[in-house]
């Protein structure tokens, strides 16, 4: 029996302690773990200078805007009263339409803009192209935790430290996802990957958390088969009268089934709050059968009252009609209200929601 003498010990602990420094110097990419939470990874060894380092974690507000954002004064006021380390701010605007003086009433929102912006069709595959170049650029920061998909009518119910605490404390995705939808909308063309079992459909407006955004910005399965097989019909050349060559084929809509599929797919219905943050309502005076007139509700000057307003941040469930069930909205076990951010709203419907706010919380009056 042989006895290790010490030396040879210290020897050894000493070349597997150097191979490991010189590993770790010479990669390009390591992960460095931040805190339990988070995993930090930096390109090039970025010691000391890398951006996200010494950030908290932040949350990407994702606008997905026509041009302008016309309730960008509402929303420059919201993140006045943020912390400046905790959010990122990213904008998908038609190409080549720029945000500066003219258009724009705050600053904060220059230079947000994704400058590889794709033309978009409401209801075709430019507009999950859209949410994926959102996704994707937000990702090249690495402090970003959360990601929140905006429209340009949305409006922020609530301040920013809670909507940023109310997002942070979940470790789920909010994501609106009913099973068993049949509407004649999926096609199996799109078999064997996409089954019909694994079809959903839910609210465009998700809060996806990082690792969830990482996999839509790498799938390069389900997106090219959404490209395909689901299109909306008739076509949007239709409607500006040129005859269409297209087959008849099933009227889907991408970005009311694309992220809720795609996860369902990759098994991750539980990491899911299944609802949406964003409230929006609808006409119930319109009949069923005329689906092509179903919109959200537009809330103007006159219905954004302070007591509507009230109204939606305290709502505490949903019912959910098509599942017969009604769910009490939680984050974390914990029961919450259910709204962080609502739509349709137009510009007068905030000028009047930011002059209650002003009103209340004064901020010249404000006292150090
Ligand atoms: C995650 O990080 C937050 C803020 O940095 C901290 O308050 C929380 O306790 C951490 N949670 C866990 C599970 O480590
Ligand atoms: C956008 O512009 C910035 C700065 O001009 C540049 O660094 C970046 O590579 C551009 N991104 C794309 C996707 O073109
Ligand atoms: C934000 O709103 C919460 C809950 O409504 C409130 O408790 C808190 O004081 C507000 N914070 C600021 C900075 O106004
Ligand atoms: C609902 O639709 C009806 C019929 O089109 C219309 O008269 C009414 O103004 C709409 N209500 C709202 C709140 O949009």
């Amino acid at each position: 029996m042989t006895v290790c003498p010490p030396l040879k010990v210290v020897v050894l602990l000493c070349a597997i302690l150097l191979t490991l420094a010189i590993l770790l110097f010479h990669s390009d990419e390591f992960k460095l773990i931040q805190s339990s939470n988070f995993t930090y990874q930096f390109k090039n060894n970025g010691f000391g200078h890398s951006h996200g380092f010494h950030s908290p974690p932040k949350i990407a507000f994702l606008f997905l805007t026509r041009k302008k954002l016309p309730l960008d004064f509402l929303w420059a006021n919201f993140f006045k009263n943020g912390d400046q380390a905790k959010f990122s701010i990213y904008i998908h605007s038609q190409p080549g339409f720029v945000y500066d003086k003219s258009n724009t009433k705050s600053p904060i929102f220059y230079n947000r803009q994704l400058n590889n912006s794709v033309q978009v069709l409401w209801g075709e595959s430019t507009m999950i192209e859209a949410e994926r170049l959102l996704f994707s650029a937000a990702l090249d920061d690495p402090a970003n935790q959360r990601f929140v998909l905006l429209s340009d009518s949305c409006i922020p119910l609530h301040n920013f430290s809670h909507t940023y605490n109310y997002l942070m404390s979940s470790r789920k995705s909010f994501v609106d996802s009913f099973f068993n939808v049949d509407e004649g909308r999926y096609n199996p063309k799109m078999l064997p990957v996409i089954s019909q079992e694994k079809w959903r459909k839910g609210s465009q407006w998700i809060t996806l958390v990082r690792r969830h955004a990482e996999m839509v910005v790498n799938d390069e399965i389900i997106f090219p088969l959404f490209k395909k097989f689901c299109k909306r019909w008739p076509p949007a050349d239709h409607d500006t009268g040129r005859k269409t060559t297209e087959k008849h084929h099933p009227n889907c809509i991408p970005d009311e089934h694309y992220v809720q599929t795609l996860l369902s797919i990759r098994g991750l219905d539980d990491e899911l709050e299944r609802r949406t943050l964003t409230y929006s309502t609808w006409n119930s005076s319109i009949p069923k059968e005329d689906k092509r007139s179903w919109h959200p509700v537009t809330f103007y000057y006159p219905d954004a009252t302070p007591q509507t307003i009230k109204e939606i941040k305290e709502i505490n469930h949903i019912d959910f009609e098509s599942e017969h069930r009604t769910e009490w909205c939680s984050v974390n076990s914990k029961y919450t209200s259910c709204f962080l951010f609502a739509r349709k709203f137009t510009p007068g419907a905030g000028l009047r929601i930011l002059e209650k706010d002003s009103s209340e919380n004064p901020v010249d009056g404000k006292h150090g």
